[in-house]
């Protein structure tokens, strides 16, 4: 039976409760079906353009209004893991209609962009990398894609320090002098090429998201309302993360200028965003707020394709990202300091094999602290950072039976409220594209491009604004990441692939700042050494030490004797906050995708 029939809008929040309950809630009461509520065809827009919107709407593949998380499933073809279970929908259904994992990759960034706003976006960064499968000419083809933030042309090193050269309180994490060129857009445009759907049918259903709007869920109708204050505070214009009355669940997000701008975009291509209406949204929205960013920055911004780090471990080969980000390096210092040592014989969590761990995790980040920048702007040792010889020096001073304090660790001798995501897709042919994506903070920058109804990232944050002064993830830098018109600034995001004999093993990745290289390290060896499945990989309590400060984070699962044992070895360990959002996926023997989704939030896989 039609509801609500002749309503142009989106319901009202009250009516959105009432829908989601009947939507959501009902049927777990009756084990009733929520096809029973459908909507008119006036009600989803029939402006939505092309087939493909018609994917979105109560009814359809991608229902709005009710959805649920799926943590772990396994596909016979297609699969996706990443934050939001109806952008995993997106994706999912893009590949059904003869998409490949680059189409479907392209997709649920849109979709993310309006239904995860905390960390989707079209005004941040992120990079991707790809292995490809299918036709022999690209068969084993590596892609790595780098669409991170750039500094504004007006950008200096000493920007966020005062006339006595200390750091201003926040100016690099809240407000317009905190964002950097945002990057996503083209990243998506650069993408494009390897995708076989037109850009209109991949960006139709993040389009009918943001105007007919979906139900939020616990987590998120949370995290908007603990960003009401600072969104009040950083922006120039109204926005849809504000209303009167807090967020409840089973409230409706519609954005309506987002949608606009989306539209903008799908007809108009990449230029809209660089040097269209959006364009003008943006920098006018800087003036305002007394942002640097101007019309020339959003024009000279270039994606750039990188050569993907890949190396061996243990019969394998593992792929991530070069710098500018510092995962893939770290990653490959980690297990290759690792690599040689009998990991598997202390079990998941034991205490010799934490200790381990953290040893390693420890030598590396103290290399990530003095070594690693943008590579285009300062000379990064990459040969080296990843020598055998040097890493095994490294080891040197490891002693199994105590912490090797971070004052005894300096970078190796040579002539970064958190909130990123990350997306893993495996298609048919089994290409394999895994792509990290972020604002930086949760919301980013929490300013909203006033008229366009984006948010706008902080990265600038990622920079070291002052030598050795923490950045939000306390995390220290020098000269190699300092401010410079137009520089990258370091990220950890490593998106990270596995082949095995050449063949497509594995996608994962996860958000979490400097914590990011830790966590794909520890579900490697949750797989790879530990014998783990998807899911307990995922699961296993995360630990994480950066060299700096010396203290071993610890999540609250995190075994309370390995904690003790820790402690009496001379480490300093620390309970904190969930560590990361792992999206996984791997291939059996057997051909099937093993698809596993993270359940510290509402992250959720999809396939078939
Ligand atoms: O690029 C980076 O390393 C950071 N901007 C990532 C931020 C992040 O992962 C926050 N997530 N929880």
């Amino acid at each position: 039976m039609p509801y609500l029939p002749k309503q142009a809008q989106p319901p009202p929040a009250s009516l959105c409760i009432y829908v989601w309950f009947i939507a959501v809630l009902l049927p777990h009461f009756s084990g009733g079906q929520t096809s029973s509520i459908a909507f008119t065809k006036a009600q989803l827009g029939s402006k939505s353009g092309s087939a493909m919107a018609t994917l979105v709407g109560p009814g359809r593949a991608v229902n709005p209004y009710h959805f649920t998380s799926v943590k772990a499933a396994t596909y016979t073809k297609a699969a996706v893991s990443c934050a939001h279970p109806l952008a995993s929908q997106v994706g999912a259904q893009i590949m059904k209609q003869g998409g490949n994992a680059f189409d479907a990759a392209i997709a649920v960034q849109w979709a993310l962009a309006v239904v995860y706003p905390g960390a989707g976006n079209i005004g941040g960064g992120g990079f991707m990398v790809a292995h490809m499968a299918g036709p022999k000419a690209t068969a084993g083809k590596l892609l790595a894609l780098d669409y991170r933030e750039t500094a504004p042309a007006a950008a200096s090193q000493n920007m966020y320090l005062d006339s006595a050269g200390n750091m201003i309180k926040n100016a690099s994490l809240h407000g317009h002098r905190a964002v950097g060129v945002p990057g996503t857009v083209a990243g998506l445009y650069a993408t494009l090429p390897y995708a076989k759907l037109p850009m209109a049918m991949l960006m139709a259903p993040a389009i009918t998201l943001a105007e007919k709007g979906f139900v939020l869920t616990k987590t998120e109708a949370k995290k908007l309302n603990d960003s009401i204050v600072v969104f009040k505070q950083y922006n120039t214009a109204l926005t849809a993360f504000v209303k009167e009355k807090p967020w409840q669940p089973g409230d409706t997000l519609v954005q309506p200028e987002l949608a606009q701008t989306l539209r903008r975009i799908s007809k108009a291509g990449r230029a809209e965003f660089y040097s269209g209406k959006t364009a003008q949204l943006l920098v006018a929205e800087m003036q305002r707020g007394g942002g640097l960013i101007t019309a020339s920055d959003l024009k000279n911004y270039k994606p750039i394709w990188r050569k993907a780090l890949s190396f061996s471990y243990k019969k394998h080969v593992i792929v991530s990202m070069p710098p500018p980000s510092s995962g893939g390096l770290l990653l490959l210092q980690m297990l290759k300091m690792l690599e040689h040592r009998p990991l598997a014989s202390y079990g998941v969590l034991g205490t010799k094999a934490v200790q381990l761990i953290v040893e390693t995790e420890r030598r590396a980040y103290a290399d990530r602290a003095a070594h690693l920048g943008d590579p285009d702007f300062w000379h990064v040792p990459m040969a080296t950072l990843t020598s055998d010889a040097y890493l095994a020096g490294r080891m040197a001073s490891y002693d199994s039976t105590r912490a090797t304090p971070s004052t005894q660790i300096q970078a190796g001798v040579l002539p970064e409220k958190e909130e990123t995501t990350h997306i893993s897709i495996i298609d048919p042919a089994g290409t394999m594209v895994a792509v990290t994506t972020t604002l930086n903070g949760t919301y980013g920058s929490s300013t909203v491009v006033g008229g366009a109804g984006f948010l706008l990232n902080n990265e600038m944050d990622d920079f070291s604004s002052k030598p050795g002064v923490p950045n939000m993830y306390g995390a220290i830098g020098g000269q190699a990441n300092a401010i410079a018109p137009g520089k990258r600034m370091l990220s950890s995001m490593t998106p990270c692939l596995i082949l095995k004999n050449n063949k497509p093993l594995l996608v994962c990745g996860t958000p979490g700042g400097t914590t990011i290289p830790t966590s794909v390290l520890q579900t490697v060896l949750g797989l790879l050494d530990f014998k783990q499945t998807a899911a307990q990989a995922i699961r296993t309590p995360k630990f994480h030490h950066q060299w700096l400060p010396d203290i071993v984070y610890v999540e609250k699962a995190f075994p309370d004797d390995v904690a003790d044992a820790l402690t009496l070895m001379g480490y300093k360990v620390v309970r904190r906050e969930p560590i990361g959002r792992t999206e996984l996926i791997r291939i059996l023997p057997s051909g099937k995708r093993e698809t596993a989704a993270d359940i510290r939030g509402d992250d959720s896989v999809s396939g078939f």
